[in-house]
């Protein structure tokens, strides 16, 4: 059968929805490749959030064509995602040698269309029409995979779509509205995943506090994604429950709350806040202030102490001025995340931002995004520098990806923790005294390791 090399761009959606068809084209019959230089198919899931990650792609692309056109002139070449949405047949025009192009609501028919390719009933392939239930449609997982690692986290995605049109973002363009699965659906996921020796779920959506807002609706204080919390917390097997992203918008008391009494609800929180200027926020179509973030941000850290919280940060939005940014700066130093992923503006077809006056120079965006990466990379470090000493728990997920001979886990604060152990400690939780911190890494004692596994 002809083998598939999938390769994802962006973010955890992506990944999730690259490993869904993975696994789907594998269930029919389809090999997956360990590199492109051999597949007969490789698909290139996309991201359009930055024109960067567009760019990369398309280059990829390119040089795909040029070497698989001059020596395999028979591989199949395709698009799958967001890019693969907003451009459509776009991509063809531009690009002659792609074969192939899957939007986000149909992933779930890239095996059917690469067997009409190869069978050689059809020629090029778009595909990007909405679909209804197709929501529903990434559930497959590549579980032990005799060709991978043992996986003992898993994602689940949960929605689709986001309706909230932040000024700046493409997702909802990309993505399409939201529609939400079905809790049972989830649980049953949930479930088929702790059968397998899953232990951790991070339960994925682009704005998982609007789960089910319309499909179930509130049950008198408690949202639809906080019932879904609470039936995931219920199935046996599964030790550990993340979730991304919420919106702070739509982050209520219900969810602050769940922290309180579910203990398998990890002590960590993506929280994108996107700058710290009410102002900014405003035009950013964000729907909260700076305030009412910080509120929630200290009520979290009050109800969970030590909750590691990160955020999403951009800079040089339209109409950015030098008092806005010191805003953002003197949140960012206020708030002391764990981790922030700062983000300089980049114009996206079609959104409102686009055409806002105040297009900021790209010199100044530059300058701006290294200031703040110097002082939120400062935090970051001292923080990490902090937990030396500490014990912590973590869920050991296999060898490290630095140096396969030591393992890694991550702790409840969603932290890396390399430290010195045996392939029987993979799936396993355990308690570990931090000897160092290096950068975005912590390194676990070996001494303590063996102490606990032996006494328990
Ligand atoms: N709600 C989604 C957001 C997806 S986009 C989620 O977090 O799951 C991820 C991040 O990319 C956003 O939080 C934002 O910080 C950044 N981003 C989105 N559009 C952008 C743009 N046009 N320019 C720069 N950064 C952007
Ligand atoms: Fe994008 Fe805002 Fe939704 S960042 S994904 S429009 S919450």
């Amino acid at each position: 059968m002809p083998s598939v090399f999938i390769k994802t761009y962006g973010c955890q959606m992506n990944e999730r929805d690259s490993e869904a068809v993975a696994a789907q084209l594998v269930a029919k019959g389809y090999a997956l490749a360990q590199s492109e230089k051999t597949a007969d198919v490789i698909l290139l899931n996309t991201c359009s959030v930055r024109d960067m990650a567009e760019q990369k792609a398309l280059g990829k692309m390119s040089s795909l064509a040029a070497e698989t056109r001059k020596r395999r002139p028979e591989v199949i070449l395709g698009f799958m995602g967001c890019m693969a949405q907003s451009r459509g047949r776009e991509l063809i025009d531009r690009l002659p040698d792609v074969d192939l192009v899957v939007g986000t609501q149909k992933f779930h028919r890239t095996a059917e269309h690469l067997d009409a390719l190869f069978s050689g009933k059809q020629d090029k392939i778009v595909d990007i029409d909405a679909e209804v239930g197709s929501e529903s449609t990434i559930r497959e997982h590549l579980l032990n995979d005799p060709g991978a690692s043992l996986s003992v986290t898993a994602f689940v995605s949960i929605m689709q779509g986001c309706n909230q049109h932040c000024t700046f973002c493409i997702v909802p363009s990309t993505r399409g509205g939201e529609r939400s699965r079905a809790i049972d659906d989830i649980v049953a996921e949930c479930r088929t995943l702790a059968s397998r020796g899953v232990r951790e779920v991070t339960l994925l959506g682009q704005i998982v506090t609007s789960y089910g807002k319309r499909e179930m609706g509130r049950q008198g204080d408690v949202s639809a994604f906080v019932q879904l919390i609470e039936a995931v917390h219920a199935v046996d097997g599964i030790d550990r429950i993340r979730f991304t992203s919420p919106h702070p918008k739509g982050y209520g008391d219900d969810l602050i709350e769940a922290y309180a009494r579910l203990p398998k609800l990890c002590e960590s929180a993506h929280l994108p806040v996107q700058s710290g200027s009410d102002r900014i926020l405003k035009l950013m179509h964000r729907g909260y202030t700076r305030d009412r973030f910080e509120t929630l941000v200290g009520k979290l850290r009050g109800t969970r102490p030590g909750i590691g919280i990160s955020t999403d940060i951009i800079v040089g939005f339209p109409g950015e001025t030098d008092a806005d940014f010191e805003a953002t700066l003197s949140l960012a130093r206020e708030l002391e995340f764990d981790n922030a992923f700062l983000f300089k503006y980049s114009p996206r077809r079609g959104t409102p931002a686009a055409d806002l006056p105040g297009q900021i120079p790209q010199a100044l965006i530059e300058e701006r995004h290294a200031v703040l990466l110097q002082n939120v990379n400062e935090i970051i470090s001292r923080k990490y520098a902090a937990s030396v000493g500490t014990v912590v728990q973590i869920l050991v997920e296999g060898p490290s990806r630095r140096n396969s001979t030591r393992l890694e886990g991550r702790t409840r604060t969603n932290k890396i923790v390399v430290f010195e152990g045996s392939p029987r400690h993979v799936g396993q939780l355990l308690d570990v005294r931090i000897e160092r911190a290096g950068k975005f890494t912590l390194y676990g004692d070996p001494a303590i390791l063996n102490l606990n596994v032996n006494g328990s």
